[in-house]
């Protein structure tokens, strides 16, 4: 069975489709097959995936979820799991079934506080869960002052708030494609790295 890593937090706009993206282009070019699993009705990383057409991308929900999840781990060395915002039912299964959870989080208190309902979820299901704090501000305290709050199961690696991931994920492309030398590729290689390194 392959790796399954899901995205998660209850919080709209954190970052989990872009995060999850960068990484599977990263884990991709490094000669890994990569599957990706869309819970998101919204579908962004479906649109993501289908302007490549290196990896296949299953959208699905509800009662098919854990089924599409796991017939993706026979086939692929990685699955990737991207969220809604809110399901709870559902991502309590996502993540009984998972390796690993990725969370993502604004330097921000209202996005610290979403992170609650994950972080508890994970616990219960004894699944090991990294906070990934994303779009931090390139001056100022805000990085620091969520590390404070956020101490444990906290990834030392960050993603900066960049227009590189931005225009890259509009184009079914990741940072490392558009602008293969910049912080922003170096990031989430750093990322992928801290990832591979947690059992
Ligand atoms: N590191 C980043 N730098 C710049 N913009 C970002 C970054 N991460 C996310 N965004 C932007 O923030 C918005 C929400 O990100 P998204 O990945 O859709 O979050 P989620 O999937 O958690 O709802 C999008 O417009 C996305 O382009
Ligand atoms: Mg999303």
């Amino acid at each position: 069975m392959g790796r399954i890593i899901t995205f998660a937090q209850q919080k709209g706009g954190a970052g989990k489709t872009t995060v999850l993206t960068q990484l599977a282009h990263h884990w991709l070019a490094t000669g890994v097959t990569v599957a990706l699993v869309d819970l998101d009705p919204q579908g962004s990383l479906s649109r993501w995936a289908s302007m490549r057409g290196d990896m296949e991308c299953t959208a699905s929900s509800d009662w098919k979820a854990g089924s599409d999840i796991r017939a993706a781990a026979r086939k692929a060395d990685l699955v990737l799991v991207d969220c809604p915002g809110n399901a709870d039912i559902l991502l309590r299964a996502t993540i009984r079934d998972s390796d690993l959870v990725v969370a993502p989080a604004q330097p921000s208190m209202m996005d610290l506080w979403a992170l609650e309902p994950v972080v508890e979820m994970a616990r219960k299901e004894k699944t090991p869960l990294r906070v990934l704090l994303n779009r931090v501000p390139p001056t100022g305290r805000a990085a620091q002052d969520a590390r404070d709050v956020v101490t444990a199961d906290l990834l030392d690696e960050q993603m900066g708030n960049r227009v590189v991931f931005q225009q890259a994920f509009a184009v079914g492309k990741a940072a490392a494609e558009l602008q293969p030398r910049s912080k922003a590729a170096s990031e989430v290689a750093a990322i992928a790295a801290a990832l591979d390194a947690i059992e």
